[in-house]
Order: C-alpha cells, then structure tokens, then sequence
C-alpha cells in the first residue's frame, strides 16, 4: 500500500498555477476515490473499457477503507493503493479523479483534486447546496481546465442524444407539457442506515438523492426552468427529510411540467414525457435506458416519412457512465469545458433548491432567486420549521 491513514499538508491552489494540462500523445491519467458499491461497479469498469483503448491509464485508487481499495486496486490492476487523498495526489499526479465517496465528502475532495491540477468527475449528489457547487467551480481554471463535472450518467447515449436533438430542432413542434417521476420503494432497513434520509448526510431526500437523475434529464431535455411550486411529505419513513415531492415547474420555453419524487412506491418507475406538438416523448426504465425505452407517439396527421426519423435512434448505446466517460476525457483532450459541469452541471441542483423553499415556504421560486444571503442557498431545509434538524430550527428561529 503506497499510503497511510496520518493526515497531510493539503495541496493547494498554487500547484495548479503550471496553468491547464495538455494530453496529446498521451494517456490521461486518472485516479479513482471511493471503492464503494459505485467506485467498483461503475467508475473502475468505465475507466478500464478506455484504458484497454489507450485513453487513460488508471494510476492509483483511494479509500479510507484498506481492505476495500486493496481489492480495488488488485482487481482493476492499478498499481497504488492509497487512504489519503492528498497524498495520492502529491505523489501521482493524476490528470483526472473520480469521486464516488458519500456526498458529505464531495466539497472538500472536489476542491482538493483541482488544485492539485486534476479535472474532477464527481458522483451525484454533486454536493450539498448551491453555496458548496458555487465554491468548486471557484476552484476551476478559467482557460482550458481543470473542471469539475458531475456524473450525471442518463443525459449521455443514443437515446437521449437523438431526443435531444428532435427537440433542439424543432422537429417534433413546440414541447407543451411533460411528466417526470422517480417513484421508487426503499424499506425501512435502508433508512436504517444513520446518515441515510438526513440533511447533513444525503443533503435532501428523494428530489435529492434519486430524483435527481430524471430531473436533470428532463432540464437536458427541455432547457431552463423559470417557476417552481411544490410540496413535500413525509408519509412513510422515519426521516428528517421528506419521502415523497411533487412540483410544477414552468420552462422558459413555455411548457409545463409535473415532477413527483418518492421512496415509497411498490411499483417502481423511472418515467419522462413530453407532449409536443407534433408527438409524445416516452421514457420508461428503473436505472437506466437504452433505445427500446423510448417511444414516440405521433399526432394522427403526421407524415409517415418524418414518423420514420422520428422513430429511428440509429444503433443502441445504452446510457452508461461509460459514455459519459468518453464525453469527458474527449473534452479533456481539447482543452473545453465538459458537458454537465459548471452552470450545465448546477441547473439540477438549482431546480432541487428551489423545490424544497416552494414547498417550505409555500411561495413560488424562480430560476435565480436562490443566491447567497438566501438560507437555502447554504442548506437545502433552509432552516424552515418542521423538516430542519431541531438544533438548526432553534439557531436560526
Ligand atoms: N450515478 C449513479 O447512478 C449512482 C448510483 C449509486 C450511487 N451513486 C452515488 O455515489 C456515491 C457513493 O455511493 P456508493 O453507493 O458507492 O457508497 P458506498 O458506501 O458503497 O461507497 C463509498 C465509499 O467511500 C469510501 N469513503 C468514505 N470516506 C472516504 C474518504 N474520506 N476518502 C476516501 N474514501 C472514502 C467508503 O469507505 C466507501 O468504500 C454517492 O454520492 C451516491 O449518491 C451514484
């Protein structure tokens, strides 16, 4: 094991002063953090499908857990195994870091690794307010990287890129109404985990940690948001967060849309659609999509040949974070900002804020109210009685 669990000197932000890193000829190197369920299951697997490529070379892995970046790190066949993230970033360098630690760690370990000089690619939750995104995009350079990006993994394949693009062209007629729903069931022996279904921990409930996924789907899809009404409850599980949301949002572009986030539905879905003009979008799945989730519903007057292209995706590729991935270290090699980091990586976040202030506040939220000075842009209960911890109640109240 090339680390050991003692604390060191942080980096800082002058090491990244040697200004942003360039990757011609050359295998980016990257370094997995969190050898947990997604460290294991998703980010080694992506990382090695571009190493057998020659993309990247996976240069070391780190948890705090030994045991676990032990077998990490001898099954991926990467070379240092580390317990200290500044340590590894101190001694390997690496171009790239993925994150896939608990949510509570994605601020301060996003902010080490970019100024080490490293890109991030942090796992969902990105962090856990707007203040927080705010202070890693803080820590990003300003020309051609390092940036921070967050995975947000049902944006990328052929069926979200062919979609996106009927509606970035107007082929399917204006986007007039769309339905967006992450109800799935979660029993009481998950939430017996203890940081499991708090604020401090998760950051927020299902609109947060699994509804995430869909509504940022849906604001790829359909652009920015201007108005949010919601409403939040409790009904099921002994959490200090809500188990279930519902809101209506409004899009710049015009269309409405009705959000519903649970943990408590037996019969789980992932589920988007939108009714345009000219046709309905349908995404049906749990965790993820490829093309035969999609369907398209035409209006009866619509022309067979267009139907045609509506309906054809072109080959299956499967949303994955092995597509993101690719996304990213694609945009690494030219130097650009990435898909889903900075303001394209906030807008999830920023709707989820200003879901749970229109709910606790029983007010109307619009895109840009959230900003600093607000409670909810620090902490996503905003203090508002009755879902803030009681300590947090009593401080602010
Ligand atoms: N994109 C997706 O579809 C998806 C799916 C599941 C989980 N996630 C996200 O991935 C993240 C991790 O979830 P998980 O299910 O893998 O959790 P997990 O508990 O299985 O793994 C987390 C790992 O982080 C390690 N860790 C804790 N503190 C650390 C530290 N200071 N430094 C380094 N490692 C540390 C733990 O020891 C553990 O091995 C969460 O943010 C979760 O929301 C995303």
């Amino acid at each position: 094991m090339s680390g050991t669990t003692s604390r060191s000197t942080p980096t800082t932000a002058s090491e990244s002063a040697e200004g942003p890193r360039r990757f011609e000829g050359r295998r980016i190197k990257a370094a997995i953090v969190g050898a947990g369920a997604i460290g294991r299951g998703s980010h080694l697997p992506a990382l090695a499908e571009l190493a057998a490529a020659g993309e990247v070379e996976i240069v070391a892995g780190v948890d705090i857990d030994s045991a676990a970046v032990e077998k990490l790190c001898a099954d991926g066949g990467i070379p240092h195994a580390y317990t200290d993230l500044d340590r590894m970033l101190r001694e390997q360098r690496p171009d790239l870091v993925t994150i896939g630690t608990p949510p509570t760690l994605h601020l301060t370990q996003s902010v080490a690794a970019l100024r080490s000089g490293a890109w991030v690619w942090c796992e969902k939750p990105p962090v856990l307010s707007l203040a927080d995104f705010d202070a890693v995009e803080a820590e990003e350079g300003t020309d051609g990287g390092p940036y921070a990006s967050i995975v947000f993994q049902h944006r990328f394949g052929s069926g979200t890129r062919h979609v996106k693009r009927l509606l970035a062209e107007g082929a399917l007629g204006r986007p007039l109404v769309a339905h967006c729903q992450t109800t799935w069931y979660r029993d009481a022996a998950y939430y017996a985990v203890p940081w499991r279904g708090r604020w401090a921990t998760e950051g927020g409930g299902p609109a947060m940690g699994h509804g995430i996924h869909q509504m940022d789907l849906l604001l790829d899809l359909l652009g920015p948001w201007s108005e949010v009404r919601a409403m939040t409850a409790r009904l099921v599980h002994d959490v200090e967060t809500e188990d279930v949301s519902t809101a209506l949002v409004r899009f710049e572009n015009g269309a409405l849309a009705t959000i519903v986030n649970s943990v408590l539905s037996p019969d789980e879905v992932s589920r988007i659609r939108v009714d345009c003009e000219l046709a309905t979008v349908e995404l049906t799945h749990l965790y993820g999509h490829s093309n035969d989730n999609w369907r398209i519903t035409p209006v009866p007057t619509a022309p067979e040949a267009d139907v045609a292209v509506w309906r054809d995706f072109g080959p299956d590729v499967p949303s994955s974070h092995l597509e993101q991935l690719r996304e990213l270290i694609a945009s690494m090699r030219a130097g650009e900002r990435p898909r889903s980091s900075g303001a394209d990586g906030r807008t999830s976040l920023e709707l989820i804020s200003a879901l749970y202030k229109a709910a606790f506040t029983d007010t109307t939220v619009r895109a840009g109210d959230i900003g600093p000075g607000d409670p909810y842009y620090t902490v996503l209960h905003g203090g508002a009685p009755g879902w803030a911890p009681a300590a947090t109640e009593e401080a602010t109240a």
